[in-house]
């Protein structure tokens, strides 16, 4: 692929400059497994990356071609940005993809919501990205990598106007089984637009037979179950699982974990020996953190020692604030945190330490760093990255992590202590012994998770989905 030019289209944008309120514009990385991955990718091979221009500033920062350098301080690509109308972002971020695709595909026991109103606005948002990819491309066969579920109709419309592309499209959230896609009114021009991809990828080899079943139950295809290839009309395209991972880090300038763990406890007031677990997600129903928060109670109640000797800490992200489903799930996860702090609070220990905020980078190494335990709960997850990043920030090969078995994650991750979310007890149990876990046994599991995250990093994930990419162009030449 080298020399080919690689667009890049998703909904979230890598860098959002937003006005201070003293009127100064500021750069913000956005919470968003997504970006942090394709991010890396971007970094190493250049290109233009098409997003949804979603800050106050972000306007001003652009060129006249919507462009801008990125990243800011050392740029070595190019964000493209496309401006939404707010009817469009309502109909096809929050509506269509947000309320509906993102339950549908979750199974998270959320009623997916189908609105006329909000399809036709994804439908026009698709078209407008797609427009933007084919402007963008200075060749008549570029390389579009499309991501996530805010653009399932966009691979065919680019398919159309640009025949010779290869467009490969990567799914970061689970897919249903085939029963539950159906209940989606446009299942067939969903899957009728991914069809367009030359390569669609998944997390897991579940979801890309999910996904296959859906098509041949919905679809009049050829499906070569081998091969794992779909013909549709004239098309070909490859369906494979491509398990996405962070970039591993470089250490030199990283603090230290014993000073990670004292400055942590001198931040949330606990004496030096207090034992801390800890969990940082968006706040989104899929993450499981009221049972997250359940298990913690359950510890507690079970093991009574732990009482004032130990905190959870909960780094919650504000995410699609604006869905009602999003706010009454913030009312709920403070009530629950509340309610745990009356019942074993005492002379200022809190066993449920919740921040509802934006986090950054540092802050989170730091308390990766300095926690015992890490719970990742998800009722459903694509993949999961934070289970990663916290592999990758213990080069002091100790702490434990607590992982739900619904996560991509878990399938790679099989020293971790695999829980099933739903069941409160089990949780409570994996807690207190991440907490208890013996140094040696401690540094055995993450020795072993270090090594894997380590070689099946982020890189290999886009080289391996590049390299297939790259055979069939040759193959394609070949035949013309
Ligand atoms: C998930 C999705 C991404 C999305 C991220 C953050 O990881 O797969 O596409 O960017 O959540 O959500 P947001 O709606 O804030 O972009």
């Amino acid at each position: 692929l080298a020399g080919d030019q690689v667009l890049v289209v998703s909904n979230r944008e890598p860098y959002i400059h937003e006005k201070a309120a003293d009127g100064t514009v500021k750069v913000r990385r956005p919470a968003s497994g997504l970006v942090t991955a394709v991010e890396a990718v971007m970094r190493a091979c250049s290109g233009t990356w098409i997003a949804h221009g979603a800050g106050s500033a972000d306007r001003e920062t652009v060129d006249k071609n919507d462009h801008v350098p990125v990243p800011p301080k050392n740029p070595s690509y190019t964000l493209r940005r496309v401006w939404l109308t707010e009817e469009e972002e309502k109909g096809y971020y929050y509506g269509f993809a947000n309320e509906g695709l993102w339950p549908l595909c979750h199974i998270a026991h959320v009623r997916p919501v189908f609105r006329s109103s909000d399809w036709e606005e994804y439908v026009k948002v698709n078209r407008r990205f797609a427009d933007a990819v084919i402007k963008e491309a200075r060749t008549d066969n570029p390389v579009v990598l499309v991501q996530d579920y805010h653009f399932a109709l966009l691979p065919r419309m680019v398919r159309e106007a640009l025949p010779k592309a290869t467009i490969i499209t990567f799914w970061h959230i689970p897919w249903p089984n085939s029963e539950s896609f159906g209940i989606c009114p446009w299942r067939e021009e969903i899957l009728e637009g991914m069809l367009g991809s030359t390569i669609l990828g998944f997390h897991t080899p579940f979801h890309r037979k999910n996904f296959l079943d859906t098509v041949d139950r919905y679809l009049e295809t050829r499906i070569e179950p081998e091969a794992s290839t779909i013909s549709y009309g004239n098309e070909l395209t490859q369906v494979e699982d491509y398990p996405i991972s962070i970039a591993w880090p470089d250490y030199p300038d990283t603090v230290p974990v014993d000073v990670c763990r004292t400055e942590i406890r001198q931040i949330l007031g606990v004496p030096q020996d207090h034992l801390l677990a800890f969990g940082v997600d968006r706040l989104d129903y899929t993450k499981g953190i009221l049972e997250r928060f359940q298990a913690v109670d359950r510890m507690l109640e079970m093991h009574p020692t732990m009482v004032g000797k130990f905190s959870f800490v909960q780094i919650a992200a504000p995410s699609r604030s604006d869905l009602e489903e999003y706010m009454n799930f913030e009312q709920r996860v403070r009530k629950l945190a509340d309610k745990i702090n009356d019942r074993y609070g005492k002379d200022g220990y809190l066993p449920i330490i919740l921040k509802i905020e934006h986090h950054d980078q540092n802050e989170l190494q730091r308390y990766f760093r300095a926690s015992e335990v890490c719970m990742v709960t998800s009722l459903h997850d694509g993949m999961n990255l934070v289970a990663k990043e916290f592999i990758a920030a213990r080069d002091d090969e100790h702490g434990a992590l607590v992982l739900s078995q619904f996560t991509g994650a878990a399938r790679e991750l099989h020293e971790a202590l695999i829980i099933n979310p739903y069941h409160i007890e089990q949780g409570a149990e994996a807690l207190y012994r991440g907490l208890t876990m013996p140094s040696v046994e401690q540094v055995e599991r993450m020795r072993s998770m270090r090594d894997r995250v380590r070689r099946f990093n982020v890189y290999r994930w886009a080289g391996h989905m590049l390299l297939d990419a790259a055979r069939l162009r040759k193959r394609e030449k070949v035949m013309q």
